[in-house]
């Protein structure tokens, strides 16, 4: 069956490489519209191409009407120097020479000037039919920093042989524009039928469909700009896609040496692409498996065309190689072999369309591992990676989501928060805004939620009702799955959550933690909840409800516990999330007489919760510090599956040209990093150190701070660390584990909890590479187990009872900015502050 459908899709892809036609050696294209915006000279760019002024209606072929004498110049010399500003709609018509799909590339770059404020300026542009985006800004998005290109390829001449490039500043703000590029594409560059995602019959993909460019990636390879390409495309480097950085080996081989069949025109990418790649590392076990792993963040509603490039400049006749590909954990090409099928050293490139429903992941996964079954060295190589998004079938590139107005409210909020700090007596006036536009926002959700046609609004904010519609029983274990669809919270309202908790019942609290009780709670539909309710008089819980909100509707991922939905009416500020079954990781660890977790068990919660902070620190737009990893902020559901939650304190982290964040010293003692300690100066690495006293806390079942013990045991690291540099860890580690863990696997574990320890920030592991040990460990552990079956063999770590652990239930983890006159807290912090005992 499954041989039947490669074979199927093999076909399907010879079909579709042999409809492209022959090639030409270098492109011309007929239409090459470069327009520099704003500009009354002509500028060479630095791939040699002129961009003309914009202001000569009389260069016949294109005009710009109204014209806009609101211009704004800085350098003639530059692209970006200058930029035309609009106040009102406005329109570029391009009369073109050559009917059929041309590329259009809108450059933007914000250019400081008294008169106009570029960077916070939102429009919508237009090409003839197809809406490219709708009220952009690149102060909302975040992309100011660096110029932005968006490139779409579009098709030109279906009705009229012009294109219009319509600008329409967002009502109250102006439109700015730097360069406009409209260039022919050369035939067949864009395919006209693609291998769909299951595989399946092909998917035609018709001459309308517009592309907007995703990803354009050089794997393995350096950055490549518009010098390098012919088609003056810029190409990425692969590396801030790898789940893993680890996993993989860059390769290459000399350009030159490239063949391109006549089936793959040179210009479909140039052979800079086609001569690096990225191949498996070399993972130092014996059998080596696993896959090499690519993710990026697609929007939701739209389909996306894939483009894999390959080229094998490894395999040699002595060694071959073949390998899988996968695209969201599909088999997109199984046990593929691009010597045998193509040649050695021969460019070739494939197409598949992924269809990202609503309730799909918020991500494409591209992977490439080795066959299951194969007598010759595993590997896997990828060159190259295009992903576009297709216009829709109303030809529009952007669903304007309802979410982008609470990105405003809270963007403003962030601005209020510097206040807050400079001077509290804008304090009650900053809360009583956010009170007002908290329940002005409670109003309007609620009123939304009247409304059943909002239902059908792709929006991540489903209303109640869209929720309510179901009147069975929910139970977790669904919700685990239809739950990442929901996504960013809903407004509730306080009598519905009143109505879950029984009016907060108390024989419904779950928890206590430093923003107040949590209750289980069951809503209207059926639906399992944790309900947090804050302390309305605390200003640091209105600060960190803000926080967890902003921070948690912008995340969405498999290991970080999901927001359903929240609430801000009059004094109380409520936070609802998926209700989490297993409860906190340090329930299971010790103090609560549940079973001991295995060792594999352990490896498999702690590479879960290292993901979860892997995506927060790299996943998302803005690189996030947790800032409170501890074990009872690792939740469990009732598969064991950790999720990280409680972004109370969490930070943005440090911006592209900063190396940390300062910030008063927040968090929780015993899972402090020194560093940040001492210079108060914060940055993901602090993380990690955190994370490495959860390693410790899991390898030996006792609390990070145990004041209850002999002074020199009382913190976790520096007495774990102690056993650690004397190579007798395993003298030290829960007896339950006894007997039943790989001393490879252990040595592997306490070595990654020793480097995120490390005194100096520098010298720790990112947390993508504590997760790939960790993964490595567990590897090691599986291997062990397979080999040593009940693990009664004399191979393994045995019974010392040299240190019983003494259990203590008490809660040691004090927050700093709470409780600083704590007795234990006090000494503790004498031994953060003069660290002399290491
Ligand atoms: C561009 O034209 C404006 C008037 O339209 C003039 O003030 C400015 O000096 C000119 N800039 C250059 C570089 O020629
Ligand atoms: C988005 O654009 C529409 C017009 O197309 C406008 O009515 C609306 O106010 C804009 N929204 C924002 C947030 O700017
Ligand atoms: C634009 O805003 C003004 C007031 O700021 C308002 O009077 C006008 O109706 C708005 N126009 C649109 C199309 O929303
Ligand atoms: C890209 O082109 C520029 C200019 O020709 C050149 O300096 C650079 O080395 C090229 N990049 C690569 C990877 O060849
Ligand atoms: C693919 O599998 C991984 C791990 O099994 C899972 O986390 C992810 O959600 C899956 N993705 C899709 C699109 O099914
Ligand atoms: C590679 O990924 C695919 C799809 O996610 C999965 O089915 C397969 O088991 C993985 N292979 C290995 C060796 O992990």
């Amino acid at each position: 069956m499954a041989t039947l459908r490669s074979h199927h899709l093999f076909l399907l892809l010879l079909h579709h490489v042999l409809t492209v036609c022959s090639t030409v050696a270098a492109f011309s294209p007929k239409d090459n519209f470069l327009i520099n915006c704003g500009a009354n000279a002509t500028v060479t760019s630095a791939d040699g191409r002129a961009f003309w002024p914009d202001t000569s209606g009389e260069v016949s072929s294109f005009v710009l009407s109204p014209i806009s004498h609101d211009v704004v110049q800085v350098s003639s010399s530059d692209v970006y120097g200058s930029a035309r500003v609009f106040r009102e709609a406005a329109a570029y018509r391009f009369n073109i020479k050559q009917k059929g799909r041309h590329f259009l590339r809108l450059h933007f770059q914000p250019i400081r000037s008294s008169l106009y404020d570029m960077k916070s300026a939102s429009f919508s542009v237009k090409a003839n039919e197809y809406t490219l985006f709708h009220n952009f800004s690149c102060s909302r998005l975040d992309l100011c920093r660096s110029v932005v290109v968006k490139e779409y390829i579009i098709e030109v001449g279906l009705v009229l042989k012009q294109l219009s490039v319509m600008v329409t500043p967002s009502n109250g703000s102006i439109a700015f524009i730097n360069a406009i590029e409209v260039v022919s594409v050369p035939g067949n560059l864009v395919p006209s039928v693609a291998s769909p995602v299951p595989p399946g019959p092909g998917v035609e993909i018709s001459a309308r469909t517009g592309f907007e460019t995703a990803y354009r990636i050089n794997v393995g390879g350096p950055v490549l700009d518009s010098r390098n390409d012919t088609l003056w495309r810029v190409w990425e480097d692969d590396r801030p896609f790898l789940v893993i950085s680890a996993s993989v080996h860059s390769i290459s081989t000399d350009p030159d040496s490239i063949r391109y069949p006549s089936e793959v025109p040179q210009y479909i990418a140039p052979s800079l692409v086609y001569a690096t790649a990225q191949e498996m590392a070399d993972a130092n076990v014996g059998n080596q498996k696993f896959n090499i792993s690519w993710v990026f963040n697609i929007e939701l509603g739209f389909m996306y065309l894939v483009r894999l490039h390959f080229c094998d400049f490894l395999s040699k006749s002595a060694r071959n190689l073949l390998f899988n590909v996968y695209i969201d954990n599909q088999s997109v090409l199984s046990s593929f072999d691009i010597s045998g099928k193509k040649g050695f050293l021969t460019a070739y490139f494939v197409d598949f369309i992924v269809d990202v429903q609503m309730d799909s992941d918020r991500r494409i996964l591209v992977q490439i591992g080795p066959p299951e079954l194969m007598n010759f060295p595993p590997d896997a190589i990828l060159n190259g990676i295009e992903i576009f998004k297709l216009s829709d079938s109303d030809d529009n590139f952007d669903v304007n989501h309802m979410v982008h107005s609470i990105d405003v409210e809270l963007t403003k909020n962030q601005k209020n928060e510097a206040l807050v700090t400079a001077s509290s007596c804008f304090l009650g006036l900053v809360f009583l805004i956010i009170i007002v536009v908290v329940i002005l926002l409670c109003l309007r959700g609620r009123r939304n939620a009247k409304k059943p046609t909002l239902a059908s609004f792709p929006s991540p904010i489903a209303p109640t009702t869209h929720m309510g519609n179901s009147h069975t029983k929910v139970s977790t274990r669904s919700y685990a799955s239809s739950g990442p669809s929901l996504g960013i919270g809903q407004l509730l309202a306080f009598s519905e959550i009143q109505e879950a908790t029984k009016n907060f019942d108390e024989s419904l609290v779950v928890g206590i933690g430093g923003f107040g009780k949590v209750y289980k709670g069951v809503l209207e539909n059926g639906l399992v909840v944790a309900v947090k309710r804050g302390n309305p008089r605390s200003q640091q819980g209105l600060v960190e409800f803000r926080t967890e909100i902003e921070m948690l509707s912008k995340l969405r991922h498999r290991h970080l516990v999901s927001l359903i939905g929240h609430c801000h009416e009059a004094n109380n500020m409520v936070l609802v999330y998926e209700f989490m079954a297993g409860g906190p990781l340090r329930k299971h660890l010790y103090g609560s007489g549940l079973p001991a977790l295995s060792w594999k068990q352990r490896l498999e919660i702690c590479i879960g919760a290292a993901k979860g902070l892997h995506y927060l620190h790299t996943g998302a737009a803005e690189n996030i510090i947790h800032r409170d990893v501890k074990t009872t902020n690792i939740l469990l559901d009732e598969n064991l599956t950790a999720k990280v939650a409680d972004f109370g304190l969490s930070k943005m982290g440090p911006t592209l040209d900063q190396t940390h964040v300062s910030t008063a010293v927040k968090g929780s003692f015993g899972y402090l990093d020194p560093e940040y300690f001492r210079r108060q100066q914060l940055t993901e690495k602090s993380d990690v150190y955190s994370f490495g006293v959860v390693l410790l806390e899991v390898l030996c079942a006792r609390p990070a701070i145990n004041p209850a013990l002999p002074r020199d045991q009382v913190n976790i690291v520096e007495w774990a660390m102690n056993w650690q540099k004397r190579g007798l860890l395993e003298h030290i580690i829960d007896p339950h584990l006894a007997r039943t863990v790989s001393p490879d696997s252990l040595r592997k574990f306490s070595g990654t909890a020793e480097k995120c320890l490390a005194e100096h920030g520098i010298d720790r592991p990112s947390i993508g590479d504590v997760l790939w040990n960790l993964e490595y460990s567990l590897q090691l552990q599986e291997t062990f187990s397979g080999v040593i079956g009940d693990g009664s063999s004399s191979n393994c770590i045995p019974d010392l009872r040299e240190w019983i652990p003494q259990v203590d239930i008490a809660q040691h983890d004090v927050s700093v900015s709470s409780d600083a006159t704590d007795v234990a807290t006090s000494r503790v912090f004498s031994q953060l502050m003069n660290p002399k005992g290491r």
